[in-house]
């Protein structure tokens, strides 16, 4: 793979050091800066600004293109022609399904959607109001207590009935995080509803009355499902990797990736971008360009959430089609004239000719709708970043499925030490 080197001159060593230069089908090319350690150097990169952490043939981000390709196939195309089922099969497989081999995968997910009747046990030690998200950390570790002992992760077919189970698994877990905080009976999944259909009727159906699917909410659940499937090594994905590289049971690793959705830098943003919609209230112009300024405020902690990314300096792709679901929800629902929608519009063209944003290339990423459409379809918006998990986790089993698949290392990152040097324990 290496076909180029860089060269590395360090004062004080006697010469020069050769790093591999790598370069892949897309994107940047990569020093490997392995052989660092054996000068006694390590690389420094906090927030990992410009380090790659694996090769992978999953996704591909153009951050100043505004390009989002799975397996090559751009977002805009699948979100137009396929479907999230399928989106899961291309993310695991590497291919797009056969019709037959698209309904034996479709069969096999939803004839997995039932959990043990003894998981809904786990959500009774949760306060009635706990949040959604600190329930699936909880509950989605507990499924490793399910499937461990029998299941050997160097076999494929282990890692494949563990992906299936998970896929299949957290939108009834989801629903029921749902249930559990309004207090309603939890519902079992149904065979004859498609995934979208299905966790629309596991979060919505109760027993005083018949619950019926609206399309258009199913269509759009679907679309927010697949936006959302995966997207590189984002942080939550290099948690699962992380996770994984201990050897860890799969369903563990996939707690700990929803622990690191959850924060608002990352995956809670939708969730947060709902509450400042909700703080801003008046759509005034004043009142709006005051968020504005607070945003552009060194000194104020708030920020316009939903806005930026570290990889995309021009529109997220999948904000743009999130927006163009948003208006077609919000107009066949008669609501095309939602006040939070005027704001959230305002919000954006107002920052995408303010300087501050210009210049730091912040624009919309694919939080910043995705809570308007979730709103307008009855989801509370403590469900919304449970929602964003339920679709990532294809994105992270893929992600995990990838690197057991192949020879890998534990992750161990080191650091630059500037604490105490050596010193004596007082012994007067
Ligand atoms: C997701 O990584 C992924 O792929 C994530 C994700 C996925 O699918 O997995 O795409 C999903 O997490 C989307 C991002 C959701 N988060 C938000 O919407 C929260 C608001 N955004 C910011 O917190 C921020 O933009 C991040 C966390 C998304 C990115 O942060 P970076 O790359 O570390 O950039 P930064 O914080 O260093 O910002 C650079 C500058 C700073 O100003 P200066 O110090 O240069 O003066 O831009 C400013 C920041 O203050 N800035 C913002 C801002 N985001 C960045 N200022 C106001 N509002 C914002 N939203």
């Amino acid at each position: 793979m290496a076909d180029r080197k860089a060269t590395l001159t360090v004062e004080g060593l006697d010469k020069p050091i050769e790093l591999p230069i790598y370069s892949g089908t897309r994107g940047p090319d990569v020093i490997d800066v392995r052989g660092l350690g054996s000068e006694g150097l390590f690389t420094y990169d906090p927030g990992f600004m410009a380090t790659s952490s694996c090769q992978s043939a999953i996704t591909y981000i153009d951050g100043g293109k505004g390009m989002l390709l799975h397996r090559g196939y751009p977002i805009d195309q699948l979100a137009q022609n396929s479907d999230f089922v399928e989106l899961c099969y291309l993310l695991m497989f590497g291919e797009l399904p056969s019709k037959a081999e698209y309904t034996d995968f479709a069969d096999r997910v939803t004839s997995h959607t039932m959990v043990h009747e003894q998981l809904a046990n786990f959500f009774k030690g949760f306060r009635r109001d706990a949040h959604p998200m600190s329930i699936m950390c909880g509950v989605v570790g507990g499924l490793a207590a399910f499937y461990h002992d029998h299941l050997d992760i160097t076999k494929q077919e282990d890692r494949e009935i563990s992906a299936i189970r998970l896929i299949a698994k957290m939108p009834t877990l989801a629903a029921m995080s749902h249930k559990y905080n309004v207090g309603q009976p939890f519902n079992y999944p149904r065979n004859d509803l498609n995934y979208a259909e299905n966790f629309l009727y596991m979060m919505f159906s109760n027993p005083c009355e018949e619950y019926k699917i609206n399309p258009v909410f199913a269509k759009a659940m679907d679309r927010i499902f697949m936006l959302h499937a995966d997207h590189e090594q984002n942080a939550s994905t290099s948690t699962v990797r992380l996770a994984g590289s201990t050897g860890a049971n799969p369903f563990a690793c996939i707690s700990a990736g929803i622990a690191a959705l959850w924060g608002p830098a990352h995956g809670g943003a939708n969730e947060a971008v709902l509450n400042m919609l909700d703080e801003i209230g008046d759509e005034s112009e004043e009142n709006i360009q005051r968020f504005i300024d607070r945003a552009k405020d060194k000194d104020d902690p708030f920020k316009l959430m939903g806005f930026g990314h570290r990889v995309y300096r021009n529109f997220d792709p999948r904000a743009k089609v999130m927006k163009e679901t948003c208006d077609e929800v919000l107009e066949q629902l008669g609501r095309a004239d939602d006040p939070q929608l005027r704001i959230a519009k305002r919000l954006e063209q107002i920052a995408l000719e303010d300087e501050y944003f210009i210049e730091r290339k912040l624009y919309p990423n694919v939080d910043f709708y995705s809570g308007i459409i979730l709103k307008a379809m009855g989801i509370p918006k403590n469900m919304f970043t449970v929602i964003f998990a339920v679709s990532r986790t294809i994105g992270w089993i893929s992600h995990w499925h990838e690197m057991l698949s192949e020879s890998y290392k534990i992750g161990r990152p080191r650091q630059l030490y500037v604490g105490h040097d050596k010193r004596d324990y007082p012994t007067d």
